[in-house]
């Protein structure tokens, strides 16, 4: 069996051939089932069930929990592993390792890392190592969709699909996973202006100041950009301030609609929509700057529905050369920049990343506090389980 296909299947047996496996504590849902999430058990896994001596086990101290645990708890997404009447939730991880299989080099015991998310399918995207563009329907992603994943204690993995965070990073390693959905929209926004054999964006838009409209703020900031970010709360607020920290500007509905913000600001060479409102893409593409591009990151399950100005919109991408590209999980590469990102961020804004922490909870047994604060909190922006103390 390849290491891959190893790490990918879906649930460790409770009981071995060295006889009953300890058990370890795990928020789970029943998926398709609303409200449903609860304490489950799990078998400890241990460093043996990847074979080859590949395994890493790691011991999670922190989980981060966002929109789309939300929508798998409201029961509009996610799916368990095979076998499985649960799915254990948790995709943005952070631990610590604690023991290494003989033929393991990446990674030590005492080393943070931070898991990738998706696992590799069929098409041939997944063959290369690109999952995160895959072309599969079905596909496999820890703590979304048919893996279990990190709101337990321990968790065993490949390293091809670990990644070491600086031992400076520790207090906000957990920041890792939604920073690279932005990395890896950032870098698709490059790799596409390509095209134009000089690209040098100078002014940026984000639409939406949560998790993800702050790091994308902050990645085009280190990158030099001028950044205006447009969300819908008047400033001035938490989010406001760590906008206007980074010295960039945060402009609310309240002094008028995106395109109106567009006049005065824009137009933008790179727009991130990142506010889980829909309809605003359609502003987005009026607001882009001749040969712009507009990155579309919201994962968005509800069904609204605009009147657009299509000839209009239409007109502009044409004579503009415009684009627009969508952009979803990431693989290794942007878990690898994201760390680079977060690095320069601790030195460039100190204090800024931990700011975005909002609203930690001590222990797995207090899901239904993370699962209060995650739908109804005041003031969130990064809601997160202490599963365990480093
Ligand atoms: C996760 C991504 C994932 C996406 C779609 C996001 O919340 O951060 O890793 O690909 O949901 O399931
Ligand atoms: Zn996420």
């Amino acid at each position: 069996m390849s290491p891959s296909l190893a790490s990918n299947r879906a649930a460790q047996p409770a009981v071995d051939e060295r006889g009953p496996r300890k058990m370890m504590k795990a928020i789970a849902v029943f998926p398709g089932r609303p409200g449903s999430v609860h304490l489950a058990e799990l078998p400890m896994p241990s460093v043996t069930d990847i074979p080859g001596g590949r395994g890493v086990l790691v011991r999670i101290l922190r989980v981060g929990v966002d929109g789309t645990d939300k929508e798998i708890n409201a029961a509009e997404y996610g799916e368990a592993p095979e076998g499985s009447p649960f799915l254990v939730l948790g995709h943005e991880s952070f631990g610590v390792v604690e023991e290494v299989g003989a033929r393991v080099t990446e990674v030590m015991a005492g080393d943070y890392v931070v898991a990738t998310v998706r696992r590799p399918g069929m098409s041939i995207y997944d063959r290369i190592g690109t999952s995160d563009m895959t072309t599969d329907d079905v596909y496999f992603e820890r703590g979304i969709s048919r893996r279990h994943g990190f709101l337990t204690e321990h968790y065993v993995e490949d390293p091809e699909f670990l990644v070491k965070v600086p031992q400076g990073l520790g207090d906000v390693g957990v920041l890792l996973e939604p920073t690279t959905v932005v990395e890896k929209g950032i870098a698709q926004a490059f790799e596409i202006q390509r095209r134009l054999r000089v690209w040098r964006p100078r002014k940026a838009a984000v639409i939406g100041a949560g998790t993800i409209g702050l790091l994308a703020t902050l990645a085009l900031r280190l990158r030099g950009v001028e950044v205006t970010t447009f969300a819908k709360q008047p400033r001035p607020y938490l989010n406001s301030d760590l906008v206007e920290t980074l010295r960039a500007r945060y402009a609310s509905a309240a002094e008028g609609s995106f395109l109106d913000v567009a006049a005065k600001y824009g137009p933008f060479d790179l727009i991130f929509e990142a506010s889980g409102f829909a309809p605003l893409v359609f502003d987005a593409m009026q607001a882009l700057a001749k040969n712009g591009v507009l990155v579309l990151s919201s994962v968005t399950g509800s069904d609204h529905k605009v009147e657009v100005p299509a000839d209009r919109i239409n007109l502009s991408f044409v004579l503009g050369n415009k684009v627009m590209v969508g952009t979803v999980n990431a693989n290794r590469e942007y878990f690898e920049t994201g760390v680079k990102d977060l690095s320069q961020a601790a030195l460039e804004y100190p204090g800024w990343l931990n700011r975005l922490l909002t609203h930690p909870v001590k222990g797995l047994e207090n899901y239904r506090q993370l699962f209060d604060y995650l739908e109804h909190g005041q003031g969130v922006i990064k809601v997160f389980c202490q599963v365990a103390q480093d």
